[in-house]
């Protein structure tokens, strides 16, 4: 028998909780003690533990947040906070951590397993889908529909005015949401840091579209992209383009809420209970990811700091479908 910890850190992502919940009630049927740690890394320095059992996680699938809570944690980036939180995981001898989260979350968690001799697993949670190891991480369809439907709605809007919206998507260092919310809401411009779209470009794509007459437009751009974001960007075109109506939507939080959909669910089910099965085979320092319809294991510090390959294939059609 193992005492496992669990916790949620770094940006919240929707489906969190049905991967805290699968984690637990497959901790449970495998005859190991599971433990939530609330608020993250920093919970953890605090104490903030409680045991869970079957019960605990009932209806929460469904809920978008992290009922475990999340932070980002400066402390725990310092070899002082990461000898705390070791003690207080001594305290309860507990020995193993899952951790649910993105790239911060891992790198903290590698961390802390090379320093202190603890067994982490990792479960990827992040809309931003950044990491490698898996094909999809959890919170990143939801994500995408969530941003779909709101741009579905701006589209009836510049429809009815003639104009042209500059939509700005989460995605800090990838355009993973630009990307796929761009085709599914037919953009007829979709800017990505992957791409490094030459300002010139960006200026003959809109001379392009005057030219067809379209009446609506929008522009899809990842906040993360190098034009500096929606705002920035509409600033230093829109002298040039009298032509069109130009506005500015930045989607925002927005995107990290909702209920998780069905895909997100079974992503999470699947991902949580695999981070307790691959403890029970005596796995640490890797994340649970599936790729191709299967689950694999990734060594947790080849999963985080890398440029995910976007699909390429998806920028070349979304030029000729626009
Ligand atoms: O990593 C997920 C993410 O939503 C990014 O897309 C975004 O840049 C960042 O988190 C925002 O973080 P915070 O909520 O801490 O401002």
């Amino acid at each position: 028998m193992t005492k496992i910890a669990i916790l949620t850190s770094g940006g919240d992502s929707p489906g969190m909780n049905a991967a805290v919940r699968a984690s637990v009630r497959t901790a449970c049927y495998l005859g190991h003690e599971i433990y939530a740690v609330k608020n993250g890394y920093k919970g953890l320095i605090r104490g903030d533990i409680t045991k869970l059992e079957t019960n605990n996680v009932s209806d929460i699938i469904q809920r978008g947040g992290t009922v475990l809570k999340s932070a980002r944690c400066e402390e725990f980036r310092t070899p002082e906070g990461r000898i705390k939180a070791a003690n207080v995981l001594r305290e309860h001898e507990i020995t193993a951590l899952i951790t649910v989260g993105g790239d911060g979350t891992f790198r903290g968690a590698k961390i802390l397993a090379d320093e202190h001799d603890i067994n982490v697993i990792g479960v990827p949670a992040t809309i931003d889908n950044d990491l490698v190891g898996t094909d999809e991480s959890i919170g990143y369809d939801t994500a995408l529909n969530t941003a779909m439907e709101a741009i579905d709605k701006i589209r009836d809007t510049a429809d009815a005015h003639e104009r042209l919206f500059f939509v700005e998507v989460m995605g800090r260092d990838v355009g993973f949401i630009a990307l796929e919310t761009g085709i599914a809401v037919g953009a007829e411009l979709i800017l990505l840091p992957e791409t490094l779209t030459h300002p010139d470009e960006i200026r003959k794509s809109l001379k392009e579209i005057v030219e067809i007459q379209k009446r609506s437009t929008l522009v899809v751009v990842a906040e993360g992209d190098e034009t500096g974001g929606a705002l920035k960007l509409c600033a230093s075109i829109e002298e040039d383009f009298k032509e069109f109506d130009m506005k500015v939507c930045i989607l925002g939080h927005v995107q990290r809420g909702g209920n998780p959909t069905a895909r997100d669910r079974v992503l999470a089910s699947r991902l949580g209970a695999h981070a307790v099965q691959a403890l029970h085979d005596g796995h640490s320092k890797v994340m649970v990811g599936i790729i191709n319809g299967v689950i694999q294991l990734t060594p947790i510090d080849e999963t985080f700091g890398k440029k995910k390959e976007i699909n390429f294939d998806l920028i070349k059609i979304s030029k000729i479908l626009r």
